[in-house]
């Protein structure tokens, strides 16, 4: 009798707590609208939400190889499966045109479609919840206005059971998103509040530099810390960055702005279109992203050239007149170092490479990609900056000279079974 009622019990509260996540969960269609009725916009807030649209990336994920922009249907490889990229031109059938600025400020803020169906968070809402309404109001204003209707249908999501279930997203929401608008501190200057609002907002930056959970979720603790993304590793911009000189303010507003360092590497790979898009940004707003990013690092600024890992590169990359040099450093010599030749200082847009992250993560990832295709017009530069040596190096060439940066150039331990992780990089982005 006495288990009876227990069962009874749980099973009540089960049906309560399904029925109270039900009502958590549920949320209604909301009403389309013919492209008329959409509210008239000025041509300045037109600009502005293009802007805005460039500095979130939305044509990046939004547009398939090929396709035409803000089309859809471009793959996004999770853990979980393949998450299709919706497509928000205004055509009426296919894709947003028949969304109110209600609705789209709903899917920005709240991860919901106009339908009522929750969205998966490889969109990333999770971070352009943070935006105001303004400015998600301004980027409806230049999709509606801008954006040619493109008619395509999305390609349904490849995910297996129970992953494909939209409703389960409201559970991963209640886990793990702080949902709201931007709160400014008001300790901070108002530079450093526009940085952060830009950073964690519409930007994104933690998407891609702060590592997940199991669940895909990033973990609220470790907020940049490095992760891997789409086979890249998104560097740590804390103090825990592996380059050899520490970041500052005026580094990083350098980077974002043009693409490259002087004493750090180039805006290459996943990080080349974030680089294209936040230069629309007016230079202060960059230049607020830098300072937010800077006031966040323990380290004072050095000056570089008495750091003595830059010193020790520089040093390692002299000729040696007695000719004692190793299979790397002579494919360096050949292949490299007419353009990366620095011996005396480190000169700007001539990387010397033992100092950089890519020499000095503990994952040869990136090294590897850039030397495999170079550095060309995706990474968002005009023309070739650095030749592709896909075809020109076997795996073990490229993990020769991979090998001597680290070691006689960073000073650093060898990366173990360098040549097996060429040959998987180099599978991988086959399609360059
Ligand atoms: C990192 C990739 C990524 C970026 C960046 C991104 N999106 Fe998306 N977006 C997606 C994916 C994937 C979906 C589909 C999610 C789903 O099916 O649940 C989506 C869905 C949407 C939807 C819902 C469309 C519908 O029909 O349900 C809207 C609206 C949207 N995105 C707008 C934007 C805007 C505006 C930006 C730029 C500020 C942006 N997205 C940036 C990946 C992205
Ligand atoms: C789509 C993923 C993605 C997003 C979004 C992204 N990054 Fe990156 N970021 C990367 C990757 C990958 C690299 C490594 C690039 C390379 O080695 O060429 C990188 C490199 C960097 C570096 C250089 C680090 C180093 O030590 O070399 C900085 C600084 C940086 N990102 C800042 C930012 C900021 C600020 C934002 C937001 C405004 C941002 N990133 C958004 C993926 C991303
Ligand atoms: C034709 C000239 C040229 C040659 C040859 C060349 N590079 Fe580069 N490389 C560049 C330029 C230019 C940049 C980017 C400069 C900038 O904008 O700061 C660069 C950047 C890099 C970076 C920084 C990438 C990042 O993500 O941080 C690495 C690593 C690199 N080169 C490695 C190599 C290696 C290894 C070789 C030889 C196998 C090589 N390069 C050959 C011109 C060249």
């Amino acid at each position: 009798m006495k288990w009876r009622t227990a069962l009874a019990a749980t099973a009540l509260a089960g049906v309560a707590a399904l029925g109270g996540f039900g009502l958590y969960a549920y949320r209604s269609a909301l009403p389309a609208i013919a492209a008329a009725e959409r509210p008239a916009a000025d041509a300045a807030t037109i600009e502005k939400g293009r802007v805005l649209a460039a500095a979130g990336y939305c044509a990046t994920c939004h547009t398939a190889k090929g396709g035409q922009p803000f089309a859809g249907n471009y793959p996004m490889v999770t853990g979980f499966g393949t998450i299709y990229a919706s497509n928000i031109t205004p055509d009426p059938e296919t894709g947003i045109g028949t969304w109110s600025p209600a609705a789209f400020r709903r899917a920005m803020h709240d991860g919901v479609a106009r339908d009522g169906s929750h969205l998966f968070p490889a969109f990333p809402f999770d971070h352009f919840t943070k935006m105001t309404d303004e400015d998600v109001d301004a980027i409806y204003a230049y999709l509606m206005a801008r954006v040619a209707p493109v008619k395509q249908v999305t390609k349904a999501n490849e995910l297996p059971f129970p992953f494909n279930l939209r409703i389960l997203q409201a559970g991963w929401k209640l886990l793990f998103v702080d949902f709201g608008r931007y709160r400014p501190d008001p300790a901070r200057s108002e530079q450093w509040n526009r940085g952060a609002y830009l950073a964690e907002g519409v930007a994104h930056c933690g998407a891609c530099h702060t590592p997940r959970n199991p669940l895909g979720a990033e973990k609220k603790g470790e907020r940049f810390a490095g992760a891997d993304i789409d086979n890249w590793t998104a560097p740590a911009l804390t103090a825990a960055n592996p380059s050899a000189v520490p970041w500052s303010a005026a580094s990083f507003t350098r980077y974002l702005e043009t693409g490259a360092g002087v004493y750090h590497g180039v805006a290459a790979g996943p990080m080349g279109p974030v680089h294209v898009g936040l230069r629309e940004l007016p230079k202060s707003d960059i230049e607020a992203i830098g300072a937010y990013l800077g006031a966040a690092l323990s380290v004072a600024p050095a000056d570089p050239a008495k750091i003595p890992a830059v010193a020790a590169s520089l040093a390692a990359g002299r000729p040696d007149p007695a000719y004692r040099r190793d299979r790397g450093e002579r494919l360096y010599l050949t292949a490299c170092a007419s353009c990366h030749y620095n011996s005396e200082k480190v000169v700007a847009g001539r990387p010397e490479l033992g100092i950089n992250a890519s020499a000095r993560l503990p994952d040869p990832t990136n090294l590897i990609h850039v030397i495999l295709d170079g550095i060309g017009a995706r990474d968002g530069t005009s023309g070739i900056v650095m030749p592709a040596f896909r075809h020109a190096l076997s795996n073990d060439d490229i993990a020769a000279v991979a090998g001597y940066l680290r070691e006689k150039r960073a000073g650093l331990a060898p990366w173990p079974d360098l040549a097996t992780t060429v040959g998987r990089v180099r599978a991988e982005a086959a399609g360059h």
